[in-house]
């Protein structure tokens, strides 16, 4: 038996890169709670071996991130409506009969930054652009907190049409220049476009009606999509560094049973990335 303080660990490839290990600790602060939290460079192709020893060594939970997300979800005994909707686990966590459970809280981190910001989601009609892992673990939660429609385009239509078919008849798809003329008051960018300084190509027209523009993607810099919304007088464009804290909440929750308050942790995160 491994008697000590209950540890966890972000998992991923790289991973010298992760904010994970500092947002637990202030939340463990925050809620007086006891943990450890680290992070693990796993090899790529040994996620299930760093697990294992972790889990040897006395890990209660841990979260996932590229490349292991799909892994992690193939791994786990059992996994959530919405980790199934995403195929793809951020959060693994041993329950009480000793099985390997797998959540997904991206998209509950990301619908808890938007209404954070004040965004109306009830009845929204919403733009997503990106049809990878990323954008398929948001659109379940999208729907689950009212949103009325989601128009998935994609710089590949078909994968578009792949994402929207996992979902029922609120969610349509198409490439970048078959996107329908509506008035789409939320716009989310889903693409790792951003690692490249570049912005998914969409004409200004989509731009007409939106009232907020918000970026899965974060750093130093306002990304290229957000800067494109901000020229075009989009009137609130935010970025995803809300969305991570916002979903590091929902896992230590998950492990904890104590939901931190995201915004004193948030307000520091944004100090300590744009001094
Ligand atoms: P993730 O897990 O971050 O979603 P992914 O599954 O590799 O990563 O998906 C990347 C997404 O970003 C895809 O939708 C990709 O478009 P394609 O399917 O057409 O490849 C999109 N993407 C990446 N770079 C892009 C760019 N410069 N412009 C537009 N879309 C881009």
């Amino acid at each position: 038996m491994v008697i000590g303080v209950d540890r966890y660990a972000v998992f991923g490839n790289p991973i010298g890169q992760s904010k994970s290990p500092l947002i637990h600790r202030w939340f463990a602060e925050q809620t007086a709670q006891d943990i450890q939290y680290d992070a693990i460079l796993a090899p790529v192709d040994g996620f299930a071996d760093s697990w294992r020893d972790f889990v040897v060594a006395g890990g209660r939970g841990g979260n996932v991130t590229v490349p292991f997300k799909e892994t992690a979800f193939a791994m786990a005994q059992l996994v959530s409506e919405r980790a199934q909707q995403a195929g793809a686990v951020n959060t693994l966590y041993i329950d009480s009969s000793g099985q390997l459970c797998g959540d997904n809280t991206d998209g509950l981190g990301l619908v808890a930054d938007l209404q954070r910001l004040g965004a109306s989601l009830e009845g929204a009609i919403v733009l997503v652009l990106g049809a990878g892992g990323a954008s398929r673990g948001v659109i379940g939660p999208l729907l689950a907190a009212g949103v009325k429609r989601v128009h998935i385009a994609n710089r590949t239509a078909e994968k578009a049409m792949t994402v929207a078919s996992l979902f029922n008849n609120q969610v349509s798809a198409s490439g970048y220049t078959d996107i329908p003329m509506e008035s789409w008051g939320l716009i989310i960018n889903a693409t790792s476009s951003g690692l490249s300084q570049q912005r998914p190509d969409i004409a200004i027209r989509h731009l007409q009606s939106c009232q907020m523009a918000y970026d899965l993607m974060y750093g130093k810099e306002p990304t290229a999509f957000l800067s494109w919304c901000q020229q075009h007088k989009v009137p609130a464009c935010a970025d995803g560094i809300g969305m991570l804290v916002a979903q590091a909440a929902e896992s230590f929750y998950i492990w904890r049973g104590i939901k931190p308050d995201m915004k004193p942790v948030l307000e520091k995160l944004i100090l300590l990335v744009r001094p």
